[in-house]
């Protein structure tokens, strides 16, 4: 018996990266997993390849700065599965520029997607819970939603909004059985990183090295499932110690 087993998880950004490697963990813990991305050439590469593991897999092309497109997840979700357990709100993007020549325009996307994008997958997520006992909810996200760096001040006051967004729905709908917990990571090796920037990334990693996607998918499948049965509001650091600096 898997640690998701029949368990219906919904994991934003599930094509690439973190959402791809705990879609491929939730899948071999017994979960029927939604994949939901924006990027459709991957995701349906993805859906494909992960079916051959289990046929209870299913790709949604979305964008979740749109509230149609989040409710059509749910609503999709359902029609196929049923309910919704457990929500991996993973998505996001990032983008470094130096904050005096950041047009208004990027600033608003970047919180867009990392911050609007979060509460509206989660206001869905938590709407279908409501209708049957609870459910858990990881939003993803950052070590720099708790402290800062030069050049990235959009990304990082949408991921330390996303902390305290954690916070206060995980305080919200604690009597609900929902809990709702945040991934925070360091410098994981996925497409997000530039190519170029890995090896100085990793020199200023306490650990030497950066973090691979299945470290964060352990800590997701932890959050979801009952092993974490008492947690939440919290928000887990993976950074190979970055933080503790
Ligand atoms: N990799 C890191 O070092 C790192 C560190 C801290 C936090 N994070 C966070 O982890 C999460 C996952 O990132 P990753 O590193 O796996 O990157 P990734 O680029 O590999 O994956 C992100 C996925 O999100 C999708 N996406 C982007 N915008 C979307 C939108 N509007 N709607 C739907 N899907 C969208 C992309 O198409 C992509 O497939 C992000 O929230 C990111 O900010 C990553």
């Amino acid at each position: 018996m898997g640690k998701s087993q029949d368990k219906v998880a919904v994991i934003t950004g599930g094509a690439s990266g973190i959402g791809a490697a705990t879609a491929r963990l939730f899948v071999s813990e017994g979960a029927k997993v939604v994949l939901v991305d924006l990027n459709e050439e991957k995701g349906k590469a993805f859906e494909k390849e992960l079916k051959e593991l289990s046929q209870e897999v299913l790709f949604i092309k979305a964008n979740i700065t749109s509230e149609e497109e989040v409710k059509n997840i749910f609503k999709q979700t359902v029609e196929t599965f049923g309910k919704v357990d457990v929500v991996f709100n993973n998505a996001g993007i990032g983008r470094v520029h130096p904050s005096h020549d950041l047009e208004y325009s990027e600033w608003r996307k970047t919180v867009n997607v990392d911050l609007d994008g979060v509460f509206l997958v989660a206001r869905e997520s938590i709407r279908e819970m409501l209708k049957t006992d609870g459910g858990t909810i990881v939003n993803t996200a950052s070590m720099y939603g708790w402290v800062g760096s030069p050049g990235s001040a959009a990304y990082n006051a949408a991921k330390g909004g996303v902390i305290n967004l954690t916070r206060s729905l995980a305080l919200e709908y604690a009597e609900q059985n929902i809990r709702i917990n945040a991934l925070c990571p360091g410098f994981i090796d996925t497409p997000i990183i530039p190519e170029e920037d890995k090896q100085a990334l990793a020199a200023i990693t306490p650990l030497k090295r950066l973090g691979k996607t299945e470290e964060m998918a352990k800590a997701v499948l932890f959050m979801a499932s009952d092993d974490s049965s008492y947690m939440t509001g919290n928000s887990l650091t993976l950074d190979g110690g970055y933080t503790a600096q």
